[in-house]
């Protein structure tokens, strides 16, 4: 089953698109498994980006999204990690086209309000990290066959 962890991060929270976030995903047939309010810790933070470890960005990055609350989610589907991606749009929100969650509301990397995962991997990593295994609930969709003609999106 592919899944992704979308994060909608404190600057989404504070503009008031938690509902916006999950309306886009929920609309396009995914299915939510997980979603919970969390306070981050730097820690958390730290190990979440930790590929971007040394950027110019990476401090700011973990002060601000350590700043306050942000939403964690585990949706899941057949190409959740590249639809997902797809429907935040890209990093950098100017050039993220309209439609897309940042070409919609964002104008700046620092604050492009959500996060994906970007590979099964790191959807991976980042589910374990963001939720404990009795978190997910998986569930079956009534009338899944009218969503997807091979996976009823899972
Ligand atoms: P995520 O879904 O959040 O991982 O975004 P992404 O995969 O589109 O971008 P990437 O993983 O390269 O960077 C992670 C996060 O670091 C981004 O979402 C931005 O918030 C931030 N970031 C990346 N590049 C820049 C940058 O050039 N400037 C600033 N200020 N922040 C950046
Ligand atoms: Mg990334």
């Amino acid at each position: 089953r592919e899944r992704s962890l979308i994060l909608v991060k404190h600057d989404g929270v504070q503009r008031g698109l938690v509902g916006e976030v999950i309306r886009r995903f929920e609309n396009r047939g995914f299915k939510l498994i997980g979603l919970k309010y969390v306070q981050a810790t730097r820690a958390q933070l730290e190990s979440h980006y930790e590929d971007h470890k040394g950027k110019d960005f990476f401090e700011p990055l973990l002060a601000y999204g350590s700043s306050g609350p942000a939403v964690a989610m585990v949706w899941e589907g057949h190409g959740i990690i590249t639809a997902g991606r797809a429907i935040l749009g890209a990093t950098d929100p100017i050039k993220a086209q309209p439609g897309t969650i940042r070409g919609d509301y964002a104008t700046a990397a620092g604050r492009n309000l959500v996060h994906g995962s970007d590979s099964e991997k790191a959807a991976k990593r980042e589910v374990d990290l963001w939720f404990k295994a009795e978190e997910l609930l998986t569930w079956h969709r009534a009338g899944a066959q009218h969503l997807h003609d091979k996976y009823s999106n899972e």
